[in-house]
């Protein structure tokens, strides 16, 4: 569990359920339903994922079944970069909360740090964010948002946002794993009390997936009678970065959270972080004004 900076926020599980691209009402209640049943109690969406709405029908039917409450779960929701600027936050995030049947989120982010429609280098940018992070403000001293973050910010983003925040983020949500290591930004965020939270740590859904077969995770897999997946896994958390692996299936689904009863020696940490080739499988912020 992490502790995150924020007061009103319980501690944050280190790994949760990411649903990007999970959509479908049957599927969104079988995912959550495997999830829960191996133990996740974090679930990570975003208003772009279009999967709110399910995953709240879908909670209503599962709390009860497994005899949980609406605090034993932490909810992380994102605010769509066409909704940025002030007004347009607020809205997006109480019509999220409606969507997802609930009166809280557990955390929030601004889920990128541009403006849809806004050319990468628009000056405007930075006014829209600033006035989305003053709504994200005001919308966790009313209680509606425990924890206020941020995804897809840089170091300079974030150098920024904490000149003007009177609520410091909690939660910094971005890709990273052994081909992009984030070794400056893990540090910046440390400096600063930010929790480093990986997204994509598994290389991102494709048919060629290149980090779950680099032959160096394979190998340490091997060795530790582990799979590629639980070695990425374990390789982040251990160094306290949380993690957000999505899946559809069962079997990947409870693998994914049995992480725990292993550690990788420091010369494996190593090996998996020399494998760092700067590379994206999913969006690169470098261009955002
Ligand atoms: N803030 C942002 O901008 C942002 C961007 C991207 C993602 N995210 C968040 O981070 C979450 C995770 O990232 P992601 O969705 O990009 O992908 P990911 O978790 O890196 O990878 C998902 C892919 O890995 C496969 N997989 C999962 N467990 C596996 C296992 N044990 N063995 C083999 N394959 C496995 C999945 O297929 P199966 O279904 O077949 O298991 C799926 O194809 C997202 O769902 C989302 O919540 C945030």
């Amino acid at each position: 569990m992490i502790k995150l900076s924020s007061v009103t926020c319980k501690e944050m599980p280190i790994i949760g359920l990411g649903t990007f691209k999970l959509r479908g009402r049957d599927l969104v209640f079988q995912t959550l339903e495997a999830a829960l049943a191996a133990g996740y109690r974090s679930i990570d969406t975003a208003a772009v994922y279009r999967n709110e709405g399910d995953i709240g029908e879908s909670l209503k039917v599962l709390l009860p079944k497994f005899s949980l409450q609406r605090e034993d779960l932490f909810i992380t929701s994102k605010l769509g970069p066409k909704d940025q600027g002030a007004g347009k936050c607020r809205q997006a995030c109480l019509k999220s909360l409606e969507n997802m049947q609930t009166d809280y989120f557990d955390l929030y982010l601004i889920h990128w740090p541009g403006t849809q429609g806004k050319k990468p280098e628009d000056q405007s940018n930075i006014q829209h964010r600033q006035e989305s992070w003053k709504d994200l403000e005001d919308l966790q001293k009313e209680g509606k948002l425990r924890a206020i973050g941020i995804s897809n910010y840089e170091q300079r983003h974030l150098e920024e946002l904490l000149s003007y925040s009177s609520i410091p983020p909690a939660v910094l949500q971005i890709e990273h794993h052994p081909h992009l290591v984030q070794t400056s930004l893990v540090s910046y965020c440390k400096q600063h009390n930010i929790h480093f939270q990986a997204y994509s740590s598994l290389g991102t859904t494709s048919d060629d997936n290149k980090l779950l077969k680099d032959p160096t995770v394979v190998t340490i897999a091997e060795s530790y009678k582990r799979t590629p997946a639980q070695i990425l896994l374990r390789w982040a958390v251990q160094q306290d970065i949380g993690v957000i692996p999505k899946s559809t299936n069962p079997v990947h689904i409870k693998e994914n959270i049995d992480i725990f009863s292993f550690s990788l020696s420091d010369s494996d940490m190593d090996k998996l972080s020399n494998l760092d080739s700067q590379h994206h499988y999913c969006w690169n912020p470098a261009s955002v004004t």
